[in-house]
């Protein structure tokens, strides 16, 4: 399972545990994190990175992938779409079939508009599906939204818009309602209470989990209810282009069947962009925890009509991506093997941070031990340890099992007992902090009757998120958007359609220079095996 150096490298993990785990490592002052965080976090390294030459946010700076899917043309440029021939007829059209599609689709369809589901690859297949730890809320008696706020808007270095960060944690203990009532099925204490532990950043114990695969039974009772609602979702099929109409709302999207090439007009009185993240544009080649279908397209199609974006430049690398099998390289090893006890260990056994610290100070240590030698060797790289036998010694035996039994079956299926030895880990490529600026309603500031929700939103968290607060958003602004969307469509009378928009794009991207054959969204990642 192990090298024999990794061996030699666990010896020393085991020496000193005990030692260890009589003294917690202490957390770091302020001044010490940011220093941390110059020199050792990818977002500070200004080659991962390039200048946005056209449209809203021209002039700041977009990591170097995402900033050549905003240098492309509209795959629409060349070819002939009869925005005439309308396929579908909606009042309110959802772009993505994930956590916050889906909430935004059954409260859409709650307020009674006929609402529909767009989604390029099957409803569920999204980040959502991928999330494993839990979702924040304050609910019991001694925690407050108040507290909540504080923790997540120190955690994102008071970059968060207020107005929406106030909206997340003041909803967030109604949408842990919500889904229990839909039947999501909790992590419980025998009287019924909810089990909360704590994460990155968290001064209360206020993270829900279902064990250790949250998201994927948060959306499967989503996709259970948008299915007995009998919603339509349209899978397979990419939006490609938003429609705007002679006033300038938006008026639908261009659709692209995935599997016939065909394209179809979708006509729609409210449009919500739920496309979720970008972990598969790999920024500065790190692997990903994220779905196969992660590639920023809500990003590109709200840009390229008009809306701008916010803290594009602040990625999330999350602390611990499997470093070790490479066969997993880069999956998620959930927050919550730390939150049970786990150390953060490196190859001489010494635990360098508190293993709470905030997400991006954790990864730009990890990443500084390995810069310095302090990391064991992997095939792929290097990583440091995390010492998961813990667990077992503070919860007692059987807690593995019992609160992350999704960690401990990844590792046994290449016969790593983590239960008994510690586990390898290094930063993944795991969340977008920035997105498409909405206001506190969930729409756009550029473009009447577009919203968004869930990942492709920047703003709610600042320049970094604390663990469960992603869960949590697609929820509570999923939830908004749909209800949002269903009041507007009730009011919107739609204009002549057109897609000007993608002309006029193409002509400044000429006028800066960049006269380009590449084409965007990239729709599916660069190592599949049909590129468009
Ligand atoms: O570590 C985790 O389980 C991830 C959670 C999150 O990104 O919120």
């Amino acid at each position: 399972m192990f090298t024999p150096e990794m061996m030699e490298s666990v010896k020393k993990v085991e020496a000193t545990r005990a030692a260890r785990m009589a003294t917690e490592p202490r957390r770091m002052t302020a001044e010490e994190k940011d220093a941390l965080l110059k020199e050792y976090h990818p977002d500070y390294r200004d080659a991962g990175f390039a200048e946005i030459k056209i449209g809203p946010n021209k002039g700041q700076k977009a990591p170097l992938e995402l900033s050549k899917l905003l240098h492309s043309n509209s795959r629409l440029l060349n070819e002939k779409v009869d925005l005439n021939k309308i396929d579908y007829d909606v009042d309110v059209l959802v772009i993505g079939g994930g956590g916050a599609g889906s909430s935004a689709a059954i409260e859409a369809h709650e307020a009674g508009a006929n609402v529909m589901i767009v989604t390029k690859l099957r409803i569920g297949d999204a980040n959502t599906m991928m999330a494993e730890g839990g979702i924040q809320a304050a609910d019991k008696e001694n925690d407050s939204p108040v507290q909540h706020y504080l923790d997540a808007f120190g955690g994102g270095h008071f970059a968060a818009r207020p107005e929406l960060l106030r909206r997340l944690v003041m909803e967030a203990p109604d949408a842990i309602r919500w889904l229990n009532e839909l039947g999501v099925m909790f992590d419980k204490e025998p009287d019924g209470r909810m089990v909360t532990t704590h994460g990155g950043g968290t001064s209360r114990k206020r993270m829900h989990a279902c064990k250790d695969y949250s998201g994927a039974e948060i959306m499967r009772t989503l996709r259970d209810e948008v299915i007995n609602r009998k919603i339509p979702v349209v899978e397979f099929t990419s939006a490609v282009e938003l429609i705007k109409d002679d006033k300038g709302q938006v008026a639908g999207a261009v659709l692209l069947n995935m599997e016939t090439d065909d394209y179809m007009v979708a006509r729609a009185k409210t449009v919500i962009i739920a496309t979720g993240g970008a972990g598969r544009l790999h920024y500065q080649n790190f692997p990903t925890s994220n779905h196969y279908g992660a590639t920023a397209d809500g990003l590109i199609l709200g840009y390229r009509a008009g809306a701008p974006l916010l803290y594009q430049d602040t990625i999330q690398y999350h602390p611990t991506g499997v470093a070790y099998p490479s066969q997993i390289f880069g999956a998620l090893v959930t927050e919550k093997v730390r939150s049970l006890g786990a150390m953060l260990v490196n190859k001489d056994g010494e635990a360098y941070a508190h293993p709470l610290e905030t997400r991006d100070v954790s990864a730009s240590a990890i990443i500084r031990e390995c810069a310095k030698g302090k990391g064991v060797e992997t095939p792929l790289g290097s990583g440091v340890w995390l010492d998961t036998p813990m667990i077992e010694i503070l919860g007692g035996p059987g807690t593995i099992e019992k609160r992350i039994p999704a960690m401990l079956r990844m590792y046994l299926n290449y016969g790593i007992d983590m239960r008994k030895v510690p586990i390898l880990v290094y930063p993944t490529l795991h969340y977008q902090n920035g997105g498409l600026e909405i206001g506190g309603e969930g729409y756009t500031k550029a473009i009447p009757n577009l919203l968004v929700a869930g990942e492709a939103v920047g703003g709610i968290h600042g320049r970094n998120r604390l663990m469960g607060n992603s869960l949590l958003d697609i929820i509570v602004f999923g939830r908004n958007a749909g209800k949002a969307a269903a009041r507007r469509a009730k009011e919107v009378e739609l204009g002549e359609m057109n897609i000007d928009h993608i002309y006029a794009y193409a002509e400044e991207l000429k006028a800066a220079g960049l006269d380009t054959e590449e084409v965007s969204p990239l729709l599916l990642p660069k190592y599949a095996r049909h590129e468009r």
